[in-house]
């Protein structure tokens, strides 16, 4: 349970998709009592409710940003972090589906979408003690972060993580291949936009998690917010 009496700092963690970001920084987390806030799910969310309501994909560019907030995406908190809702239904397991994340970075290129869903995730970090991963969280929305992390990973341990966490079994190297390239191709997307396009924030922490297992990551990250902590730079 994130603790409301103290005000604990805002960290950032972002990098390339399957860096291992959402799984790390909800168990930092929880292991500092921090919110966890993933705002992918609400690029997630918000291309679900752009499917639901049967507008084109090519009018989605076109769309502005009071209009994407009608489709009234919403956060509240709740134990360790955030429930989203889509004009009041909780959604949460849709938010994965192939259907959406197929879409989803057509979406996240849109700047009426960016600023749409700027002010929730700012208000999610009002009280501080959150741990906010995505890809812009310590360029755009919380630059002023006391802690920022930048997570990088192989292209093909992300990949070959990717399909362990989907099917639970180690793959081969064709479908790590495969994974690869549709990975690469969601890099290129997210790097080469021009609205908050992923790089590494100034005065990010860099973390190459290739070699580390999961705990050696959560522990890193927890040691990097712990130090910034001791120095004084909160
Ligand atoms: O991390 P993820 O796979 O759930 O992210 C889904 C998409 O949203 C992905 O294309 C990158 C984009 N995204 C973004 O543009 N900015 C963020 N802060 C988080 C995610």
């Amino acid at each position: 349970m994130a603790s409301e009496d103290v005000r604990g700092p805002v960290v950032t963690l972002d990098g390339p998709a399957g860096s291992g970001k959402s799984t790390t920084a909800r168990e930092v987390a929880r292991r500092l009592g921090f919110r966890h806030l993933d705002s992918g799910a609400l690029y997630r969310a918000l291309t679900l409710a752009l499917l639901d309501s049967g507008r084109p994909e090519t009018e989605w560019p076109t769309m502005t940003a009071s209009a994407l907030r009608r489709l009234d995406v919403r956060i509240e908190p709740v134990g360790g972090g955030f429930r989203i809702r889509i004009g009041g239904r909780e959604v949460e397991d849709e938010l994965r589906s192939e259907r959406v994340t197929r879409r989803v970075s057509t979406l996240a290129r849109v700047p009426a979408a960016r600023e749409a869903l700027l002010g929730l995730q700012r208000e999610a970090g009002r009280a501080g003690s959150l741990v906010a991963d995505g890809r812009d969280m310590g360029t755009v929305v919380f630059p002023d972060a006391e802690v920022k992390i930048f997570l990088v990973a192989d292209l093909s341990e992300r990949a070959r993580r990717r399909l362990v966490e989907r099917t639970g079994l180690e793959p081969g190297p064709a479908e790590v291949a495969a994974e690869a390239e549709a990975i690469a191709e969601r890099d290129r997307a997210d790097t080469e936009r021009a609205a908050s396009p992923l790089r590494r924030p100034t005065g990010a922490l860099g973390l190459d998690t290739t070699g580390l297992d999961f705990e050696e990551q959560v522990e890193a990250v927890v040691a990097a917010v712990r130090a910034a902590g001791s120095s004084g730079k909160r």
